[in-house]
């Protein structure tokens, strides 16, 4: 199961250049291991690979990654043995990722990276599987690479694992006859995380407001929508009363200025902090299309293992959502942490990001069969937030979109042209709703949309 930050990527090309990169879905990301022995050996290949990186190419040494494999994902060629590499060797029910941290790069074959010019060095920092960390070193041949008009970075490299050094039993099944030791090598390509400025989105001739086309067709429709760019700044409210981390955070929740430029959205356009348990919609009928932060800063990890503190997590949203070039300032990602921190007081699990996964990877069945009388009271209770006059996009209006568009929108479908528009997940929004919504949407104007069925 792919996993959902390298994904991420694909449909956010890149202009600008910055010192943030992601792992990259195209071409996908490879983790494979070797154990040996005189008469077998098994490989598993892994592509669920997630991670962020910090590389300036003119003083690549300095750079830093972390980087999560996704433990459940590795295929041997044997289900057999795939359940028994979870279940008994990696024991992923309770060690679901290895997380692999770089702290920087040493004895570099050049200072520099230059375009098509491969080098080599040693990444060192830390390796953490089945609950154990260690201490690694790994050499690898970094290219730095121009792939349609940006800068890629292609680095693979490999290692060895000793089972013991990581409390690793083997299952007598699996690796009966086989040696102790794995031989493990990858490969990935690192794009930078887009500054998605209006000004610099190769689509956006223009960041105006969509004005409905008098005649919608099809291909009207599809130019209309994918020049869309968040267009304008939400309004912040007052500040918070009192001074303090915990205040300021709370300040900064609700303000757009810290993400880049251009950014509409506040952490509060996606995120609610009421107990969801309690229901999803809230005061004012409005439901936030991603999880509530109530309880959500005390889990042990965030971002399935990117993230170790709820700042960092912050960091994560502000770069993927809110247009921002680089990492939180960590002065920033304290006072959030602090906020974020006083909501709720139970520990809680982590994330199951596999529904994020399952959400990218479903088709809505018979769009256009909904409810549309049904579609438009969902219509203001999960996208009014944010498509209303004073919001970050002008109202959603019925009769511009083809149904497969606003799917694909909502439920980060391969191909969308999202940029700041949140996944909406399958278990917040099922898809008997979405369905509803879409029929409501995909509806012309011409015709009386409430009085009609459509299959
Ligand atoms: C455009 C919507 C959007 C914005 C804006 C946004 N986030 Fe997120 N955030 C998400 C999504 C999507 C996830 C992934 C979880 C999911 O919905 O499946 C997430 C995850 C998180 C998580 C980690 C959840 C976990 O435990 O793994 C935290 C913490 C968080 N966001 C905090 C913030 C803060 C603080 C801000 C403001 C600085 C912010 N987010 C802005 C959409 C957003
Ligand atoms: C957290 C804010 C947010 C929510 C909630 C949201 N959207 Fe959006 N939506 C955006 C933004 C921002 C854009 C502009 C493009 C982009 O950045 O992805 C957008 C663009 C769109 C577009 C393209 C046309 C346009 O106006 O730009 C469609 C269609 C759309 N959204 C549908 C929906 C539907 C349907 C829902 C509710 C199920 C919804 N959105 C909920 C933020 C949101």
């Amino acid at each position: 199961m792919r996993l959902f930050v390298a994904s991420v990527f694909v449909f956010l090309s890149a202009n600008a250049f910055g010192g943030s990169w992601m792992i990259a879905d195209e071409p996908a990301p490879m983790v494979r291991f070797t154990v040996d022995s005189q008469l077998d050996s098994i490989m598993g290949v892994s592509r669920s690979i997630a991670g962020t990186a910090e590389v300036d190419p003119a003083q690549w040494a300095s750079g830093t990654a972390r980087v999560a494999v996704d433990l459940t994902s590795f295929e041997t060629g044997l289900m057999l043995r795939d359940e028994d590499l979870r279940d008994q060797f990696f024991e992923t029910d309770k060690f679901a990722r290895a997380v692999l941290t770089v702290k920087g790069f040493e004895r570099p074959s050049a200072p520099a990276l230059a375009a098509g010019k491969e080098v080599e060095s040693d990444a060192v920092g830390s390796l953490s599987i089945h609950g154990v960390e260690r201490p690694i070193r790994i050499p690898v041949k970094v290219r730095l690479a121009d792939a349609g008009g940006r800068s890629v970075i292609a680095i693979h490299g490999g290692f060895t694992v000793a089972f013991a050094d990581y409390g690793i039993k083997r299952p007598v099944r699996l690796f009966l006859k086989l040696g102790d030791t794995a031989k493990v090598d990858f490969s990935a390509t690192l794009v930078p995380i887009p500054s998605l400025l209006p000004q610099t989105t190769v689509t956006a001739p223009s960041p105006a407001p969509l004005a409905p086309p008098a005649v919608a067709t099809p291909k009207r429709r599809r130019v209309g929508v994918v020049i869309a760019v968040a267009r304008r700044r939400a309004k912040a409210p007052p500040p918070p009363v009192g001074s303090g981390p915990q205040r300021r955070g709370e300040g900064l929740f609700h303000d757009p200025t810290i993400g880049g430029e251009g950014n509409a959205l506040t952490c509060a356009s996606c995120h609610g902090i009421t107990d969801e348990r309690q229901g999803l919609t809230g005061a004012e009928g409005l439901a936030h299309p991603n999880p509530s932060l109530w309880n959500g800063a005390r889990r042990k990890t965030y971002w399935q293992g990117l993230a170790r503190t709820p700042g960092e997590a912050s960091s994560i949203c502000t770069q993927l959502f809110m247009l921002r070039p680089k990492r939180l300032d960590d002065a920033y990602q304290a006072d959030l942490a602090a906020y974020l921190s006083s909501l709720g007081s139970d520990p809680s699990p982590e994330m199951d990001y596999r529904v994020l996964a399952l959400t990218r990877s479903s088709s809505l069945p018979n769009p256009l069969s909904g409810n549309p009388e049904h579609g438009l009271v969902l219509l203001n209770r999960w996208c009014w937030g944010c498509h209303h006059d004073n919001s970050a996009r002008p109202p959603l209006t019925p009769g511009l979109y083809e149904a497969e568009y606003i799917v694909q929108r909502v439920r980060w479908l391969g191909g969308t042209d999202a940029r700041q528009m949140p996944p909406i997940t399958v278990d917040r929004l099922p898809d008997s709703e979405l369905r509803d919504i879409v029929t409501y949407l995909a509806g012309e104007k011409s015709q009386p949309i409430f009085k009609r069925r459509r299959r």
